[in-house]
């Protein structure tokens, strides 16, 4: 009897070491997606992803529309700025993207035999707004979803009809944006769509329009899924802690971290009626602009990217607080945009880079940087807006 209690303790011990230290499988490959969001024709750019969770084998595909250019110093096109999380979506087999100077959205399809070339799915379609600016997917309910973030603002959704195409559900549901097409700056706009992790509700964030020095209220609305289609009365809720509500994680139903320009990031909780109210600030000493954000279950970690900062901001998602900051060479410039696959966490670098962190160990200590895939043979890091990956 004891020899079988002592091995029921080691049981759990084992148990318990497991949860302490989880190993996440790396896959045999990957693909790596993200927009070039380009005033002259936009394009997804798509990277493969070996085992190592090294990149190779860039390719562009056309999206079939153009982002939205705004005349430069000596005239030639240069990129608006997006301002959102979620550019492109990917809920395999599908990939959803937008084109921000066409006001459509183009839907792909991932061949099984060749993810590095996604096939357009019929023509891209309007999003019945201006200024698409972030996107939401899910293959479950074939649903799709597109925020809009200029002078016709609002968020339009589509069924994926059975032959794979997008068609228009509903009317758009208006958002509180007030912004020209397109907005000059960050303040006020759209930040993110998303669904939950159960797919019961679409949340979309949207900043403080910058008045009282940055202290306005931004907005997060919650659209419930009533038999797979969003409702068009939003739950909204204006934490008065949060003042340009960037980029938002899910680390389940009912908890979430928001990245905030204005000070870093914060927890959240999330009622069983959609209501969102703040349940810790985190101040990040030295940021600039904390936009991305990504909690990874595996290792329970939220990472914070910020687009005037090179390093990564690491938060422990039990505790709610900063558990370290990865160094990352300040010649990479700022972090835009996550994605993550097995031990492997991606971000997009300002100074015309993808990062590889592999975060083997890091619930222990902080992860290495592996590689700096350099991209700038591949487009302006200014027209990139996105990241996503696929396993296979
Ligand atoms: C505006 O906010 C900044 C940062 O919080 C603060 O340092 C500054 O004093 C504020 N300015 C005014 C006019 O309140
Ligand atoms: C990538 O290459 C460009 C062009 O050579 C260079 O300016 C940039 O610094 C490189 N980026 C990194 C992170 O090494």
């Amino acid at each position: 009897m004891k020899l079988f209690t002592l091995s029921l303790h080691l049981l759990a011990l084992e148990v318990q070491l497991a949860r302490a230290a989880p190993k996440p499988q790396n896959p045999s490959k990957g693909e790596l997606y993200f927009l070039q969001d380009n005033p002259t024709g936009s394009s997804v750019v798509s990277l493969s992803i070996g085992r190592d969770g090294k990149l190779s084998e860039p390719r562009h595909t056309s999206t079939g529309g153009k982002g939205f250019g705004i005349a430069g110093a000596n005239g030639q096109l240069v990129p608006a700025g997006l301002h959102s999380q979620d550019a492109l979506a990917i809920d395999y087999p599908w990939l959803l993207t937008l084109n921000s100077g066409s006001n459509t959205v183009s839907l792909f399809e991932i061949p099984e035999n060749d993810p590095s070339r996604p096939v357009l799915a019929g023509k891209p379609v309007s999003t019945a707004g201006e200024y698409p600016n972030t996107v939401a997917l899910s293959a479950k309910h074939r649903l799709a979803c597109v925020a809009n973030s200029g002078a016709v603002p609002g968020v339009q959704c589509y069924s994926i009809s059975k032959q794979g195409r997008l068609e228009p559900l509903g009317k758009l549901k208006p958002l509180k944006v007030d912004e020209p097409t397109p907005p000059p700056a960050a303040a006020g706009t759209v930040s993110d769509i998303l669904f939950n992790p159960s797919q019961t509700a679409i949340f979309v964030t949207v900043k403080g329009d910058g008045s009282n020095n940055n202290t306005t209220p931004g907005y997060i609305y919650v659209y419930p899924l009533i038999n797979g289609v969003p409702s068009d009365h939003p739950v909204i809720s204006r934490p008065t802690q949060l003042h340009a509500d960037f980029a938002l994680t899910f680390i389940s139903d009912r908890r979430a971290v928001i990245a905030d320009t204005t000070f870093g990031a914060a927890f959240l909780d999330i009622t069983p009626n959609y209501k969102v109210s703040v349940s810790r600030v985190i101040d990040v000493a030295g940021q600039m602009a904390t936009c991305w954000i990504k909690y990874v279950p595996a290792y329970d970690l939220v990472f914070l990217g910020d687009g005037g900062v090179a390093d990564i901001t690491v938060l422990d998602a039990t505790r709610e607080n900063i558990k370290y900051v990865i160094p990352l060479p300040a010649t990479s410039g700022g972090s835009f945009d996550f994605a993550f696959v097995g031990n492997y966490l991606y971000t997009r670098k300002g100074n015309s880079a993808v990062s590889v962190i592999d975060l083997s160990g890091s619930e222990k200590r902080i992860p290495k940087l592996i590689e700096l895939y350099n991209t700038s043979s591949l487009g302006a890091a200014a027209d990139f807006n996105g990241m996503a990956v696929l396993t296979y």
